[in-house]
């Protein structure tokens, strides 16, 4: 496997990702009880946008970078920038050098008694990944297929919890009916937990094909939300992404509905691409 997170961390299909995943987190918090974090492809956790890697593609500059200027910036994106902040000035930086991958947010937003499990495939991301955790309790990393996980930790001991799936998509394990068969797999063992799974979208028509075999699987409560900035036509490798949850939990649709336009509005400066949300599946 080639994938390295470095190159893409930062950019508009993490924005999404993050904003939403934290604002899930936050709303499993409203509830005393604690839950499991379940991360299954986890990546190196931390990532320098300075670095060779960071510099090389540069896609944080049209990603993390056009939310540094946003005093009023709507819910999601706020958590996000002041989650930077801190994490920036921990690091002794005043500016947005370092970017959090899902397992720093989980960490940090984590309470004592909530537990996270991250996995890795890669052994030299997963041991970069130890080191950036080094220290931090009940979160702990797996170098191990995350696709297995989801039979080995599901369900939770703690009833409650939230599974991303963040697959690089770049092999028939992580095809669109493979990814189906594994949401399929994970809810069978865990039906009240909450699923979000990120997809890339390099034409809306190739993701209507995630969303109908999603209805077709008899799951009900599937939300979406999408986020491109460039048009279908457009000759990139990606035009955005998207984020689809099974049991999203009260309040997050509306939430990251209010946070959808004025978001990509700032990141679509052109105005190219689309963003919209909604529901696959009702109760
Ligand atoms: C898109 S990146 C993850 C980014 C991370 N979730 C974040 O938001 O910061 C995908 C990661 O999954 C890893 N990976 C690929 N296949 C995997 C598998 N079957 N199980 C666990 N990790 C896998 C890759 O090495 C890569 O680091």
């Amino acid at each position: 496997m080639n994938y390295r997170h470095g190159f893409h961390a930062g950019n508009v299909a993490d924005v999404l990702k993050h904003t939403v995943l934290i604002l899930l987190l936050e709303a499993l918090k409203r509830k005393d009880k604690p839950f499991l974090v379940l991360d299954t492809h986890a990546g190196r956790g931390l990532y320098d946008l300075h670095s060779k890697t960071g510099r090389e593609t540069g896609e944080w500059q049209q990603g993390i970078a056009l939310l540094q200027d946003w005093p009023d910036a709507p819910i999601g994106v706020r958590d996000l920038q002041q989650l930077m902040l801190r994490l920036n000035k921990d690091r002794g930086q005043t500016d947005w050098r370092y970017y959090p991958g899902s397992p720093e947010i989980i960490a940090r937003l984590l309470r004592p008694v909530d537990r996270a499990v991250c996995c890795e495939l890669q052994s030299d991301e997963a041991k970069a990944l130890q080191l950036v955790l080094e220290g931090r309790r009940r979160i702990s990393v797996r170098n191990e297929d995350g696709y297995h996980a989801l039979r080995a930790q599901l369900p939770p001991v703690e009833k409650r919890g939230l599974v991303l799936i963040d697959p690089p998509y770049e092999n028939e394990a992580d095809s669109w009916s493979a990814i189906v068969r594994a949401l399929q797999e994970g809810y069978q063992r865990f039906a009240t937990g909450t699923f979000a799974l990120w997809y890339p979208i390099k034409a809306k028509i190739d993701a209507r094909k995630l969303h109908e075999k999603m209805q077709r699987t008899g799951i009900r409560k599937i939300w979406y939300s999408e986020l491109t900035v460039f048009n279908d036509v457009a000759n990139v490798g990606l035009n955005g992404s998207g984020m689809l949850i099974i049991n999203p939990p009260f309040q997050v649709p509306e939430q990251v509905d209010q946070m959808l336009l004025p978001l990509w509005k700032k990141m679509s400066p052109q105005q190219q691409g689309y963003c919209e949300s909604g529901w696959l599946v009702g109760e």
